[in-house]
């Protein structure tokens, strides 16, 4: 996608971020890869309600900002975002917000790796929690590097929620596909609790994932976790 279209797309993303009620004041952060190798993110310390086009940020795969005469600082969480770039050649966009069924998950410390939805199923398999790192530090991309090898989608610990995909829709896409499953997930506990599908039939919905196009890592039946 070019440049200026790009720009668009982000700038819109951000927007939806906000009307979505995924991030306060100046939560969350979003950045993408162009042709040239290099990336556009979001400022640091801007309601992503208020940004525009011109705003964001061209950076190099260092994080160092190669637009001249920028006032705006690139996120700060710019480093999680570039381990993500530099640790899955297929990702092109990356979408991090705290979406606040989710996070809660997050912070209990329950992971969504339950297989009861075909759609989640579908196009993000199991779900887990990357163990907490201080925002802003090598901790983050550390700690969810092991994660990220084998999910486009994880909670981060006591934080929020980070979406990876091969485009910018389809990374803001499957952080909508995270909320909605933690808000079903959540319903269903309180009446009752979930019903997991069978096996059997979870692993003929993850074996429909070249019939929807799915791209990206999901784990399959058995729950991937590093540790
Ligand atoms: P930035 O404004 O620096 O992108 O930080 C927002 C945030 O959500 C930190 O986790």
């Amino acid at each position: 996608m070019r440049h200026r279209k790009l720009k668009h797309q982000l700038t819109e993303i951000c927007h939806r971020v906000w009307q979505k009620g995924w991030v306060a004041a100046n939560d969350g952060n979003i950045s993408a890869k162009l042709p040239n190798g290099t990336f556009l993110a979001t400022p640091t310390g801007v309601s992503k309600l208020t940004i525009t086009p011109e705003m964001l940020i061209n950076i190099d795969e260092n994080g160092n900002v190669l637009d001249r005469n920028k006032k705006l600082k690139p996120s700060s969480e710019i480093k999680m975002h570039l381990r993500c770039y530099k640790d899955r050649p297929d990702v092109n966009a990356v979408v991090h917000a705290h979406p606040p069924v989710a996070t809660g998950f997050a912070v209990a410390g329950v992971p969504l790796d339950n297989y009861s939805i075909p759609e989640t199923i579908i196009v993000l398999g199991s779900i887990p929690i990357t163990p907490y790192g201080t925002p802003s530090t090598d901790e983050v991309p550390n700690n969810i590097a092991p994660y990220i090898q084998k999910h486009d989608v994880v909670l981060l610990q006591n934080h929020g929620a980070l979406a990876l995909g091969a485009d910018l829709m389809t990374a803001y896409y499957r952080m909508e596909t995270l909320e909605l499953f933690a808000q079903i997930s959540l319903n269903a506990h309180i009446l009752g609790g979930t019903k997991e599908l069978s096996e059997k039939d979870s692993q003929q919905l993850i074996s429909m994932r070249a019939q929807y196009g799915v791209t990206g890592r999901h784990p399959g039946i058995k729950r991937y976790s590093p540790r």
